[in-house]
């Protein structure tokens, strides 16, 4: 489907009556009831306490840390399909990103690699947590492919307080916030064309399953600490790397996640999302608890104009902003359109929302 360049980059206010109409009339209020967070999307175990709170974090430094071999960590290494070489030292250095793949990318700029000028050194570039080619990982967010318009918007509400994690101990999303708040104009137009100009492709393998590899939690991310499958999934989504060495060790930005969702949550989470939950009940047609996404996000959910594209994308991050948005700690001038969406989810519903659109192969 062509979607009509009339409406040029921004939707048309006939959506936003439909949505605001079919769901503040559903719900009788914009705003959900409290309920528990998804603590597995956030990558942490237990619920936060009150007063809870993280600090920017600074960036990971070169400097050889006691426990560590200096032959082990400075020896270069490669990996498949690249002929550059870099020791664990230089993958680590958030000051100053290396590149992998420099043909998958535009060239990478002093921002993407170093930081937001502003900051001097030592700072932290954007590629050190959205990799050089923007695919992202779990605990952060895919960033590439995504409509200029909308990454602008982000920076803007970043820069305002007006994007915050529902999980207060997330620390990556201040950092976000302090860097937002330390570039230019120009240097966000500079990422948002940077980002915006690489294609989103194949990141994530979904797999359905009763059991996932038991984890440990190391920088809101799960990482397995066995290849068996023995621990139940109970409800939640486990995300992690298909390869940790690859993915961890070495930050190969083509080496990607697997994300073990719920038996049956992909077959459920694709009504919510193609028709609301809509249900007929007596040859009557029901509405759902929430709108079919495609309306906004595209026929293939991967984006129209000035609304980011979702399709196979990590569902940690979906998760964690339908949870920021319903929470109201997303709140940026574009949320009140995601309000109706999310106001009934309950935490099976975001689970199966995410198992399904995450599981979508990106289209070009
Ligand atoms: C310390 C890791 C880190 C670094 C470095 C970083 N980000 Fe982020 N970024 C995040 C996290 C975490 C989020 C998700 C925040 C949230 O909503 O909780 C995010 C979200 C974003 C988003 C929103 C994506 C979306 O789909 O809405 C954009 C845009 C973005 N970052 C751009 C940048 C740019 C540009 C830079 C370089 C100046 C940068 N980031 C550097 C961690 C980082
Ligand atoms: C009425 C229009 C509308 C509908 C319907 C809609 N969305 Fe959205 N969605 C938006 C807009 C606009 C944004 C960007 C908000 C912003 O800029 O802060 C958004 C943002 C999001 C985000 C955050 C993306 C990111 O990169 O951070 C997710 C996740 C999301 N939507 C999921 C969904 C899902 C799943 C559905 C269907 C169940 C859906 N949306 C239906 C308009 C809509």
């Amino acid at each position: 489907m062509i979607y009509p360049r009339r409406f040029g980059r921004h939707l048309p206010r006939s959506l936003l009556s439909v949505a605001a109409g079919i769901a503040w009339g559903a719900a009788g209020e914009a705003h959900a009831a409290p309920q528990p967070e998804p603590l597995w999307a956030y990558g942490v175990s237990t619920p936060p306490k009150p007063g809870d709170k993280a600090v920017p974090q600074t960036p990971p430094s070169r400097k050889l840390r006691a426990n560590e071999d200096p032959a082990e960590q400075t020896k270069l290494r490669h990996v498949a399909g690249s002929t550059a070489a870099y020791s664990r030292v230089d993958v680590r250095d958030g000051s100053n990103v290396i590149d992998w793949f420099p043909g998958d990318h535009p060239p990478m700029t002093n921002l993407m690699r170093h930081g937001p000028a502003s900051l001097g050194a030592p700072s932290r570039g954007c590629a050190s947590c959205h990799l050089q080619n923007g695919k992202g990982r779990p605990e952060n967010a895919p960033v590439s492919g995504l409509p200029v318009a909308y990454f602008i918007r982000q920076m803007e509400d970043f820069q305002h307080d007006l994007r915050a994690s529902a999980d207060p101990r997330k620390p990556n999303t201040p950092t976000m916030t302090a860097l937002a708040k330390a570039m230019s104009a120009e240097e966000i137009r500079e990422s948002a064309e940077y980002f915006g100009a690489i294609k989103w492709t194949p990141w994530i393998r979904v797999v359905e399953t009763d059991l996932v590899p038991k984890t440990k939690i190391e920088g809101n991310l799960h990482l397995a600490i066995e290849e068996a499958r023995t621990e139940p999934i109970a409800g939640r989504i486990i995300e992690t790397p298909e390869d940790q060495e690859q993915a961890e060790g070495l930050r190969n930005p083509h080496s990607g996640f697997i994300a073990y969702v719920p038996v049956g949550s992909v077959k459920k989470g694709k009504n919510l999302v193609t028709t609301g939950g809509m249900t007929v009940v007596d040859g009557e047609i029901q509405p759902g608890k929430t709108l079919a996404c495609a309306t906004c996000h595209g026929p293939d959910l991967m984006g129209l104009a000035d609304v980011p594209g979702i399709a196979g994308r990590s569902p940690s991050y979906l998760v964690r902003q339908m949870y920021d948005l319903q929470q109201g700690t997303r709140k940026g001038p574009s949320a009140p359109l995601m309000q109706p969406v999310v106001a009934q989810l309950n935490g099976d519903d975001l689970v199966a929302i995410a198992a399904y659109v995450s599981s979508l192969a990106p289209t070009p």
